[in-house]
């Protein structure tokens, strides 16, 4: 079953939304089989974002996800990648539609409230980066097909 990271940004936590976030893809049907609230190093931060490390929002970037708690998540279901990113809205708020993440609670493109993986190789990359591999459950819910 296909997994992705999902995190809460500082600011999305500043602004108590981690419940809200968490209850859209519950609700959706994804289940949750990590998650924990942290604090990102730097060395961290440089790492999960190294693909931006060229472009010029890159320590703006850096310095706003270390400067304080996120809440990192892992979700399993069918197409949990994509879909979660479509729940998440585009990566500027001013373009995310209405019943996004992002376009319901984000005005800035610097502070968009969620980040998820946009690739089945960033998913492994970053769900690696984030978790021990203990920290990832494997459990189900009920004998049912439809409900992951
Ligand atoms: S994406 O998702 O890769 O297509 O988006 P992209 O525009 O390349 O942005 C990559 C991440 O950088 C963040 N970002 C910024 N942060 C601060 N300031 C500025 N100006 C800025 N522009 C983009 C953006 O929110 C993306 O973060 P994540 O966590 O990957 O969503």
């Amino acid at each position: 079953m296909e997994k992705t990271f999902l995190m809460v940004k500082p600011d999305g936590v500043q602004r108590n939304l981690v419940g809200e976030i968490i209850n859209r893809f519950e609700s959706k049907g994804f289940k949750l089989v990590g998650a924990k609230l942290m604090n990102i190093s730097n060395d961290l931060a440089e790492n999960h974002y190294g693909e931006h490390k060229e472009r010029p929002f890159f320590g703006e970037l850096v310095q706003f996800i270390t400067s304080g708690p996120v809440f990192a998540m892992v979700w399993e279901g069918e197409n949990v990648i994509s879909i979660a990113r479509d729940m998440m809205g585009k990566t500027n708020p001013l373009e995310a539609a209405s019943g996004t993440v992002r376009g319901d609670f984000a005005m800035t493109v610097g502070k968009n409230i969620i980040h998820g993986s946009d690739s089945p190789e960033s998913a492994e990359r970053e769900i690696d980066l984030f978790f021990n591999e203990n920290d990832v459950l494997s459990y189900s819910k009920q004998d049912s097909a439809w409900i992951y």
